[in-house]
């Protein structure tokens, strides 16, 4: 017997970096699968592997590598490795042993969300593999504890995103809303390519709000205003203005230091090839942007990207949080 879990990816439209400060944000899901297989393993250890990095670790239960394969093996899988350990104490398993695959159409570190569709797919599916009925609530409540412990001071917006699934508007620690949409805004993801630490970049915008609180304060509480205004302009279908919004929402992200010239280049062209609004999304300083596009702009805008020197990242609006199932080995 094995459990298959499967998480989507995640972009925020609205409001990243303010949200690690209290601020809400928007972000939806989408439906670039990453998918956790976990079975029973006959040693007390757990073997986690991903096949498409081509790497493989086995952890002894207190966390030693027992041994690995490929490269930097040990610090692509340790997380998973984390993750089961804190599942397997919550399940009052400590000393279970488990196999753990891990494929993944998401790329790695660009700001849409890889780590925590593991975490939630690796929580889900060893509950599942377990028999355990599981919430949402403690899956979220699971991978977000997880990353505090890994990352410092997390807002939680991803593990919300990638759980819950959908369009949601979330301030720290909870969904405030799941955002009901007659059209899921249509979205285009370019990729700089350019892989950062989204910790370096929040660890910027904490030091701008612990040093000059009065300048962040102002331009959080713009920030605030604009995703206010986006959840409403979401609701009532009107493109125009949230692009308008997206654009606003930008200039904030560059007055705090975490765009980068990448990101500025593709967000002008999708702009200048008639995107409605264009933004950075995630940590910023490289990795992802994001254009609000009509049926009829979809395309111009895509080559703009990429002639722009982007790739872009076929990712569509999905309401489907994580799953997992059992299924025969
Ligand atoms: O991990 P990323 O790059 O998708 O960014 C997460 C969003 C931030 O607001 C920058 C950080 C956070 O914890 O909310």
């Amino acid at each position: 017997m094995k459990a298959v879990a499967i998480s989507p990816a995640k972009v925020i439209l609205f409001g990243e970096h303010f949200v690690v400060g209290g601020n809400s944000a928007i972000s939806m899901s989408i439906d670039l699968p990453t998918t956790v297989t976990v079975e029973h393993f006959t040693q007390n250890q757990v073997q986690v592997k991903s096949d498409d990095l081509e790497v493989e670790a086995v952890f002894s239960q207190d966390g030693k590598l027992a041994r690995s394969s490929g490269e930097n093996a040990e610090t692509t899988l340790r997380p998973v490795f984390q993750a089961t350990a804190f599942t397997l104490k919550k399940l009052n398993k400590p000393e279970h042993g488990l196999k753990i695959s891990v494929t993944s159409k998401v790329p790695i570190g660009m700001g849409l969300g890889s780590s925590a569709a593991t975490a939630v797919g690796t929580v889900i599916g060893i509950a599942t593999l377990h028999g355990s009925k599981i919430s949402n609530d403690d899956v979220f409540e699971a991978a977000y504890s997880l990353e505090r412990m890994v990352h410092g001071h997390p807002s939680g917006v991803d593990q919300a995103t990638v759980t819950y699934g959908g369009l949601i508007s979330y301030r720290k620690g909870k969904v405030n809303d799941k955002l009901r949409v007659t059209k899921p805004p249509l979205m285009i993801i370019g990729n700089t390519g350019k892989r950062r630490s989204t910790g370096e970049f929040v660890g910027r915008v904490t030091r701008l709000r612990e040093t000059q609180p009065n300048e962040y304060g102002k331009i959080a509480s713009e920030a605030q205003m604009i995703a206010d205004k986006a959840a409403e302009w979401l609701a009532t279908d009107q493109p125009e203005k949230l692009g308008a919004l997206m654009n606003e929402n930008q200039r904030l992200l560059e007055s705090v230091g975490v765009s980068s010239p990448e990101l500025e280049t593709l967000i002008s062209a999708a702009r200048a090839a008639g995107a409605l609004g264009a933004k950075l999304t995630g940590g910023g300083g490289g990795g992802c942007m994001i254009a609000l596009v009509e049926d009829s702009t979809q395309l111009k805008v895509s080559q703009a990207i990429e002639r722009a020197g982007g790739q872009t990242v076929p990712g569509r609006f999905t309401p489907k949080g994580a799953q997992a199932s059992l299924c025969d080995a």
